[in-house]
C-alpha cells in the first residue's frame, strides 16, 4: 500500500513504538491523526514529524472510555481516515496469583476490547475509502504463551484471533487487515523486572525504530498475513503451534529464572 496522501489514525502515538511509527508513516507521506491521553506529548511529537505540524492532527482520548472512542470515530470520519493502527497497549509482567482483578480487567480492556470496539466504530468510514487497512499491533507472546505474562498473552492471542477472522470476513471488501507481532522491544512498556529477566535469559530485544521500520516494509509490500517479527521468535511461534509439548519443555527450564524476576527476588 502506498501511504502517500493516506490518512492514518495511530493509537498509542506517544509511546515507544507509536512515536517511531509516527516518524516512519509521516516519512512515507501519510497524514497522521495522533491519538493519546496527553495533549502535550502529542503536540511535541507533531512538532517534529516530517511533513510539518500543519499536516498532522492530534486527538486526546482515553480509549478505555466508550464516549472517547465515539468521539474519536467521529473525528476519523471527518478526517476521511484510510488506515487504523491499533497500537495502544499495556503490559504486566507478573505471576497470575500476584496480580489483581483491576489490573487484569484494565489490561484485557485496552489490549483486546478497545481495538475490537474501535475497529467496529471505524469500519463504515474505512469502507467508504477506495482502499483501506486495519493494522493491529500484537506480540510474539500472542503466539507463545509465556509464564508471568499469562494475562498479556491472553489479550494478544485474542487480538491475533480477532485479526485473522476479520481479515477473512473483509476479504471481499476494500479493507485489508494485518496483525503485526513484535518481540520484546525496548520501550517503557517493559518494567525494570522484565528488562532484567530479558538480559539474564539472553532474550533478544529490538529498538522501537527497527520495529517501526519492519512494519512499514510490510505495509509497502502489501504483506497482510500475520507474522511474528524477528528470529528465533518466528520459529518458536511455528514450533509452538506444531508441538506445544516441546515448547513446554524448553520454557520449563527457564521457569525458576522467570519466577525469580517476576517476584523481584535478587
Ligand atoms: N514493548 C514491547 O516489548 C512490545 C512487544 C510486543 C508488542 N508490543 C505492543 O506494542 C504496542 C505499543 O507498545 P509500546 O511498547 O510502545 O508501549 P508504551 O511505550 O508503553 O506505549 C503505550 C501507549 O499506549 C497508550 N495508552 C495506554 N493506555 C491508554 C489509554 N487508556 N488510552 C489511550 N492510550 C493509552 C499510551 O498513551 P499515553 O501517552 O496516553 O500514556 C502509550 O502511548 C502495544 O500494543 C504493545 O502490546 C510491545
Amino acid at each position: 500500500m502506498n501511504l502517500l496522501g493516506k490518512t492514518v489514525v495511530l493509537t498509542g502515538a506517544g509511546g515507544g513504538i507509536g512515536a517511531c511509527l509516527a516518524q516512519e508513516l509521516a516519512k512515507s507521506g501519510a497524514r497522521l491523526l495522533l491519538v493519546g491521553r496527553e495533549s502535550k506529548t502529542l503536540e511535541r511529537l507533531r512538532a517534529i514529524l516530517p511533513g510539518g505540524p500543519l499536516t498532522h492532527m492530534i486527538h486526546v482520548a482515553d480509549l478505555c472510555s466508550a464516549q472517547d472512542r465515539e468521539a474519536l470515530s467521529l473525528a476519523c470520519a471527518d478526517a476521511q481516515v484510510d488506515v487504523l493502527i491499533n497500537n495502544a497497549g499495556v503490559g504486566e509482567f507478573n505471576l497470575l496469583e500476584n496480580s489483581n482483578s483491576e489490573a487484569i480487567a484494565a489490561l484485557l480492556d485496552l489490549n483486546l476490547n478497545v481495538p475490537i470496539q474501535l475497529t467496529r466504530l471505524l469500519l463504515p468510514a474505512l469502507k467508504a475509502r477506495p482502499t483501506a487497512a486495519i493494522i493491529n499491533i500484537g506480540s510474539a507472546l500472542g503466539s507463545i504463551g509465556y509464564p508471568a505474562y499469562s494475562v498479556y498473552s491472553a489479550s494478544k492471542f485474542g487480538l491475533r484471533g480477532f485479526s485473522e477472522a476479520l481479515r477473512r470476513e473483509l476479504s471481499d471488501s476494500n479493507v485489508r487487515v494485518m496483525h503485526f507481532a513484535p518481540r520484546a522491544t525496548r520501550t517503557p512498556l517493559n518494567d525494570a523486572k522484565s528488562q532484567a529477566m530479558n538480559t539474564a535469559l539472553g532474550t533478544a530485544t529490538d529498538a522501537p525504530e527497527v520495529v517501526a521500520q519492519a512494519l512499514l516494509r510490510r505495509i509497502h509490500g502489501n504483506r497482510w498475513h500475520a507474522s511474528v517479527f524477528g528470529w528465533p521468535e518466528r520459529f518458536y511461534a511455528l514450533l509452538n503451534a506444531l508441538s506445544p509439548a516441546l515448547t513446554d519443555g524448553a520454557i520449563e527450564k527457564q521457569l525458576p529464572e522467570i519466577k525469580r524476576f517476576a517476584m523481584n527476588e535478587s
